[in-house]
């Protein structure tokens, strides 16, 4: 029998892979993970690594005592420790540029998102070179690059566990994605996160927070993901307060760097969506830190996205920890609201657009923006029309 016109493609578009197809392929967790470093790149047989992190990260002496363990494999080690919080592409360009005849044969991605993303785009241009510009996009690489191993500071981006990496590209977040930028190798190790402050903490935590939430309520979420996204939940919610105002407890720290591994696993399988489609907007003209973005919309987009999936949103209330027994469907999903409104609160990020600086006369320019991140839309379980997202940007200068 044959299948009617169309009728193949749809089937094909509702049926979901239930194994989490897009993994790292291997990922080392725990305190004193970083010790696996110089075996990695034994395994690799590179003679010469490039580490790719910030001037925060080599204050802290990280970097030199990831060094240390690069010459130790033995490998030969440059680091490169000027990557911007918010890169443009001039900053993945520069970097190839410098190292492009320096024979480097992996890269080492040490640091937050930032620092991950571009060691994940330099890999790519040290292999076949080029401009960051011309890798924008879904599926613009063909093969894979250099081995990139990618070793977090902060618990936050899952860009570890993601084949996504995000840049500032005329005034607007944009993506590489390819399945050729997952890192080959990402090592977890939360005692690296200790001495983040109780800021990035915050801010890197509630975007892991919201990662977790987004997959596990996107429509592209399978049997498998809402897994890995609901420990997410468990695991982050319990911990993030803890670990943003006692910074040296790790085992908040650790119960955060698994969270947000598992949230990035999540992302690369389920994709995430409106929070992070209206918060794109504010860190791409205005610079403000994706977490402290994602903070500030969450709430309203959830307070919208609650009466789409009831049951989902009721889940995630007890995930987090509320009391729900007893109550109606309704109350139990709305307490999710409550219980994240109470989160952020406690661990002190802006709360109003006002606070960083996004007058109300750009809630044309941030409508429009976000109106354009449709790969993430598609994934939200409420569709939102232009005016409804002004509704919920105008709820956020409050
Ligand atoms: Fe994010």
């Amino acid at each position: 029998m044959e299948t009617a016109p169309g009728r193949g493609f749809e089937l094909m578009r509702l049926m979901h892979a239930l194994k989490p197809h897009i993994s790292v392929e291997r990922a080392f967790f725990g305190a004193g993970a970083i010790g696996a470093l110089p075996g990695v790149l034994r395994d690799l047989g590179v003679a010469k690594a490039l580490i790719v992190t910030d001037r925060g990260v080599a204050a802290s002496g990280i970097a030199e005592r990831v060094r240390i363990l690069i010459e130790g494999a033995p490998v030969a080690a440059a680091v490169f420790d000027a990557t911007d919080p918010e890169p443009g592409a001039e900053v993945p360009d520069g970097i190839a540029a410098r190292y492009r005849n320096e024979q480097i044969g992996c890269v080492v991605g040490l640091g937050g998102g930032s620092c991950l993303d571009t060691a994940k785009a330099v890999g790519i241009m040290l292999a076949h070179g080029g401009t960051l510009r011309e890798y924008l996009g879904p599926d613009k690489i063909y093969r894979p690059g250099l081995p990139v191993v990618l070793v977090p500071t902060t618990s936050g981006t899952g860009s570890e566990a993601t084949p996504n990496a995000l840049f500032i590209v005329d005034g607007e977040k944009q993506a590489v994605l390819s399945r050729h930028i997952m890192p080959t190798a990402a090592i977890i190790d939360p005692e690296l996160t200790l001495t983040a402050p109780a800021p990035v903490t915050a801010a890197s935590g509630l975007d892991a927070l919201v990662h977790a939430v987004e997959t596990y309520t996107s429509l592209g979420a399978t049997a498998v993901t809402e897994m890995y996204s609901l420990r997410a939940v468990e695991l982050i919610a319990g911990s993030i307060r803890s670990a943003v105002w006692r910074g040296s407890d790790l085992a908040a720290r650790t119960d955060m760097a698994l969270g947000s591994y598992l949230a990035g696993v999540a992302i690369a399988n389920a994709g995430t969506g409106a929070v992070h489609a209206l918060a794109y907007p504010l860190g791409g003209k205005y610079r403000v830190a994706h977490g402290v973005a994602n903070a500030l919309m969450f709430p309203y987009v959830t307070e919208w996205n609650i009466p789409s999936d009831m049951r989902k949103f009721a889940t995630l209330a007890r995930a987090i920890g509320e009391p729900i027994d007893g109550l109606s469907l309704h109350d139990a999903a709305f307490k999710f609201l409550s219980g994240i409104e109470a989160i952020i609160e406690d661990v002190g990020v802006p709360r109003s657009l006002d606070d960083v600086g996004i007058p109300r006369s750009e809630l044309g320019a941030l409508v429009e923006g976000a109106a354009k991140q449709t790969r993430l839309l598609k994934n939200n379980p409420r569709v939102l029309s232009k005016d409804d997202m002004a509704t919920i940007y105008t709820k956020a200068w409050r």
